[in-house]
């Protein structure tokens, strides 16, 4: 074969991606990072874009710069060279000319590693949009679908004293991803959350989780735990304040037991976190976790046994700065904000927000409702899609299962009602009572605007329905909503989960005239009013905290963001229907 034929072989190949699948990782291959030593790799990177994906056709990751017939090659990357980065980051708010590119972006870095003793090491990613191509001293490690969730890499057999760590990251959209190429936010693209090497022993805990058990007698905390290697022995989980310590066998790697303890239960008011503790050999694990039993009793949602009324508001992860990356001090505003607007709830739309939201949540005594990204009308099917929406929701409560704020898992959102989707949706519910059976599990569903009802099949499968409704906005005719209420029987909790209207801040009018502030108060309103006549609504998130960007918002007083905030995009500006549903939820108990 010619020199240049060989050089150039990559021009001809169509299906360079096909062998990355066999490095692809799952939530069969995250570990548990909490109280874990950690190195950061946060921090610069270099980094170009690559929208022909020639990374991955040319196997520049190889970074062969000598050919087989000793000629020095013309490469045509230059990692060491190209301009640096800041990780975690979206490359859309950090450099002007990329505000809207979503292909292909290239991020490299040298780092050193010394081995202390007889370890395993693994990279961590907290989350990359969308998929991640990994490649560490010119071999390809992982590949990772999936732009919000964890996911782990072991590297033991790859890592030197010095390394060559280079990412793929395809932030594309595409119609069989999760979600698929029409949503109404924007992705981003990027390493956009925390990069790190985890050092384990030889043998580890790779998961454990504990949570009270839900039979209202409060009495009884559950404990699992799964070690990396199907190996027997014995683990100690301890917590003690409530004096517990307790030796627990472990056979084939799994352990489980259920032990007597009546904690102080974590609540809103009062979110008591317990230091827990679990061993294994020379591995030991901790976490701060709450115990509290969620429940639907009837139409009733129940805290520790006690009926609650959630007082909330959806949110996306967005920020008119950092874009999808965030940080402890916007999130404790988000909460500061919820509780001056005398709410309990927030829906973290519409897939995992970062693992931080959740303990902070725990901390501030905030509840929580979680979603993946199984959004509209995405491909249900495909297998490939299925798996990918199954993997999202596995590596979400692997992630946040021992966190007491989240109280339920959402399968998705506004999906229409064909038989593919139940199908796909109800054995989404199926793995979210698999994994975890402590919390409810819901969907945002949509009203049969044909007969006036709250109707959706996959209702049936839903501990509690999640419902988004337009009324006075996308739905006219305001006096339906009503109807719907009354004409709909059901056996099982209700939240509005979305309602709403546009309003530029500062864009003041007559309550008839859309996008004026009094226009939105005006529908929040008769929301409020229409929605407290129902018996089996037991919540709301309108839609939404903050407005967000959208680029397929484009009028004039939209310019790209979708302005159904509460709050405008500069997080401080709020609007009057702040203060509508502020004195709404103050009057409930
Ligand atoms: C839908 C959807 C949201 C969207 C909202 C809107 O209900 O769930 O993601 O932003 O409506 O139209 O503003």
């Amino acid at each position: 074969m010619s020199k240049i034929e060989n050089f150039n072989k990559d021009i001809h190949t169509l299906n360079y991606k096909e062998k990355y699948e066999n490095v692809r990782v799952t939530s069969n291959d995250l570990i548990k990072i909490e109280s874990r030593e950690v190195e950061s790799l946060n921090g610069l990177f270099h980094f170009s874009v690559d929208p022909y994906e020639t990374c991955l056709r040319a196997s520049w990751y190889q970074e062969k710069k000598i050919a087989d017939n000793g000629l020095k090659l013309p490469i045509d990357s230059d990692f060491e060279y190209w301009d640096e980065i800041n990780v975690p980051s979206c490359w859309n708010t950090e450099i002007k000319d990329l505000y809207l590119y979503e292909n292909m972006g290239l991020y490299f870095k040298q780092f050193d590693y010394l081995k202390k003793g007889k370890e395993r090491v693994f990279l961590h990613f907290e989350a990359v949009m969308y998929r991640a191509y990994v490649f560490l001293n010119g071999e390809p490690v992982a590949m990772h679908d999936g732009g919000s969730t964890p996911f782990s890499i072991e590297i033991t057999n790859y890592i030197k004293e010095n390394n060559r760590l280079i990412i793929a990251c395809d932030a594309s959209r595409s119609d069989d991803r999760v979600p698929m190429s029409n949503t109404d936010w924007f992705n981003y693209g990027g390493i956009y959350r925390d990069i790190m090497l985890v050092r384990t022993p030889k043998t580890f805990i790779k998961d454990w989780s504990s949570y009270l058990v839900n039979d209202t007698n409060f009495s009884k905390i559950a404990f699992n735990l799964s070690l990396d290697k199907e190996v027997d022995g014995f683990c100690t989980f301890e917590i003690k304040e409530l004096g517990i310590k307790k030796e627990i066998k472990i056979v084939n790697g799994k352990a489980s037991d259920i032990l007597e303890a009546k904690p102080i239960l974590w609540d809103t008011d009062n979110p008591k976190l317990y230091d827990v503790s679990v061993t294994y050999k020379s591995d030991t694990l901790f976490e701060k976790i709450g115990f509290r039993e969620i429940k639907v009793d009837g139409l009733d949602v129940k805290l520790n046994g006690k009926s609650i009324y959630l007082k909330g508001v959806s949110v996306h992860e967005d920020h008119i700065d950092l874009g999808k990356t965030t940080n402890e001090e916007i999130i404790r505003n988000t909460i500061k904000d919820l509780k001056q607007m005398n709410g309990n709830f927030l829906r973290l739309a519409h897939y995992p927000h970062t693992r931080l939201f959740s303990k902070l949540a725990d901390e501030l005594g905030v509840l929580l409702w979680e979603e993946i990204p199984v959004y509209w009308a995405i491909n249900f099917d495909s297998k490939m899609t299925y798996l990918d929406a199954e993997n999202q929701l596995s590596e979400l409560i692997l992630r946040d299962r021992n966190r007491a704020s989240v109280i339920i898992w959402s399968v998705g959102n506004e999906n229409p009602d064909t038989d593919s989707r139940l199908e796909f949706m109800s054995k989404l519910v199926d793995k979210a009572k698999s994994l975890d059976p402590s919390r409810l599990v819901s969907a945002a569903c949509l009203v049969n605007t044909t007969k006036l009802k709250l109707e959706d099949r996959l209702m049936d499968k839903l501990d509690i329905i999640g419902n988004n409704e337009y009324y006075g906005w996308y739905e006219p005719r305001f006096e339906d909503l009503l109807t719907i209420f009354e004409n709909t029987e059901l056996d099982k909790p209700v939240i509005i989960t979305e309602f709403g209207a546009g309003a530029k801040a500062n864009n003041h009018s007559t309550k008839d005239t859309m996008w004026s502030e009094e226009y939105q108060q005006d529908i929040y309103k008769k929301q409020f009013q229409t929605i407290s006549k129902s018996k089996y609504i037991k919540g709301t998130t309108p839609w939404i905290f903050y407005d967000f960007r959208a680029v397929r918002r484009l009028n004039r007083y939209q310019k790209g963001f979708n302005r159904k905030g509460l709050i405008d995009s500069d997080r401080k500006t709020k609007k009057l229907a702040f203060y509508v549903t502020q004195e709404h939820y103050s009057k409930i108990k």
